[in-house]
């Protein structure tokens, strides 16, 4: 039932090394991609990293709370265009939960980092994602979710 699903579900902020399968990626992408949006008008971007390089390089995005990218296997940088929906923090908060509760049900685990309105070093905390990641300019991050096996 999917209330079990929903009671196993916690934060999980250390992780296996052993890698996601391709198979299991794609099932939380489509999780995310098939999240309700407002208007249906599809401002949210899901940007999957599987280059452990960046995913430890982003856990530098802010001054804490990001011990969870520091062993992830997997990530998805949770983005949205605000010039295309002015409800883009609830799309994007919608599709982060919906790639949380699927890894759930594979029994992956996840923890949302926030990013928005979040600093480090006294900078925003979405312009070094931005950059280390390469997104568009216009682009807003809401959250960075890592994904890895439970220990
Ligand atoms: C909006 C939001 C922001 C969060 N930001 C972080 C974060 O930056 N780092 C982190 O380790 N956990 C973060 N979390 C996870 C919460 O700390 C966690 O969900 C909460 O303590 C409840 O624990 P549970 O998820 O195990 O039920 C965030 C959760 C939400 C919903």
């Amino acid at each position: 039932m999917f209330i079990d699903i929903v009671r196993s579900r916690k934060s999980c902020r250390l992780f296996s090394d052993v890698p996601l399968e391709d198979g299991e990626i794609d099932l939380i992408m489509e999780a995310g991609r098939l999240a309700p949006s407002s208007r249906q008008l599809k401002d949210v971007r899901l940007v999957p990293v599987r280059d452990e390089g960046l995913i430890r390089r982003l856990a530098l995005c802010k001054d804490s709370s990001t011990t969870p990218l520091e062993t992830a296997t997997f990530a998805v940088i949770v983005a949205a265009d605000p010039d295309v929906c002015d409800v883009w923090i609830e799309d994007a908060s919608i599709a982060t939960i919906m790639m949380q509760m699927e890894a759930e049900d594979l029994g992956i685990g996840s923890c949302w980092i926030q990013v928005r309105l979040r600093t480090g070093n006294g900078t925003p905390a979405e312009d070094f994602v931005k950059r280390e990641a390469g997104l568009d300019g216009n682009l807003k991050v809401l959250s960075i979710v890592a994904f890895g096996r439970k220990p």
